[in-house]
């Protein structure tokens, strides 16, 4: 397995493997990997010659310091996973400086509003932060295809419109998500839960599934508020967000209208952990 730490090594040794019919791959993440990083991997690996995977927790797209200090780094036990699953992969593990080069700081962009909503709301800053380091990964790799989860679906749907905006030549292809035995959405954050939080938080999944069987027969509001109710008198998970969007704007749903693609959002705390997940509607 190649692994580079900085950009300029990585970019000369991409130089060398290139050719003209060639696909490069690319998975971005932040570490810490699990199920859900690997089968993306597993993808990147079956559709192209060659599959980047980049490690680096991003600090501008972290609106709290607490987050960013507590989000786990575990190169050794990752490259291991990844050696595990293939000797090809080419890791690219910088250091802020790699990246940033003195200057850690976010571009600003226009997502034609995706970025208001849900994570935009509540996270003010998140989205420029990850825009500024996906365009960023995008102009060091270079790559044809490039795998996102749908866990964070207004990611992919951001990191989508950014590509067309910006008239980059990478096709973004998003990736069903992985779930444990329990049907928590995986997450690196999964990892900074007692064991008895993580197998309480199956709550999560099986509010998003009871909401769609009322989202069926119900009207938006309705929805939301069987949501809320769901996690009034609940002590250990406090919920952020409920929102029903179209899946196209992101906008809230306000009344269902027929053959538009609807998804329902959430976001739980629980002991100051944040957990999102998302499911659609149809
Ligand atoms: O989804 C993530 O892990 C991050 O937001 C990403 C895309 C790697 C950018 O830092």
């Amino acid at each position: 397995m190649h692994i580079f730490y900085g950009k300029v090594a990585l970019i000369a040794y991409l130089k060398t493997i290139k050719s003209t019919n060639s696909t490069l791959g690319f998975v971005p993440t932040m570490g810490a990997l699990h199920q859900g990083h690997l089968a993306l991997m597993q993808r990147s690996l079956k559709e192209n010659n060659d599959t980047v995977v980049s490690i680096f927790v991003n600090p501008t797209q972290f609106n709290n310091l607490e987050d960013l200090e507590k989000y786990p780094r575990t190169l050794e036990e990752d490259v291991k996973k990844m050696r595990g699953l293939s000797d090809k992969i080419i890791l690219y593990a910088p250091s802020v400086d790699d990246i940033y080069e003195g200057n850690t700081m976010s571009q600003s962009f226009d997502f034609d509003g995706l970025e208001n909503q849900m994570e935009g709301k509540f996270r003010p800053g998140h989205f420029n932060g990850v825009g500024t380091i996906v365009k960023r990964l995008f102009e060091i790799v270079s790559p044809t295809n490039a795998y996102f989860g749908e866990k964070d679906f207004q990611q992919l749907q951001i990191v989508k419109k950014m590509v067309e905006k910006h008239n980059l030549s990478v096709n973004v292809v998003g990736c069903p998500i992985f779930r444990e035995e329990n049907q928590l959405a995986m997450s690196s954050r999964n990892e900074r839960l007692t064991p008895a939080e993580r197998k309480e938080a199956a709550i999560i999944y099986k509010t998003l599934t009871e909401a769609k069987e009322v989202f069926k027969v119900k009207s938006p509001q309705e929805t939301i508020e069987f949501v809320e109710n769901s996690f009034r008198n609940n002590e250990r998970f406090e919920l952020e967000y409920f929102v029903i969007a179209d899946e196209s704007t992101l906008l809230p749903v306000e009344d269902k209208i027929k053959d538009k693609n609807y998804r329902a959002f959430i976001a739980v705390f629980v002991n100051s952990i944040r957990l999102i997940d998302t499911i659609s509607l149809n």
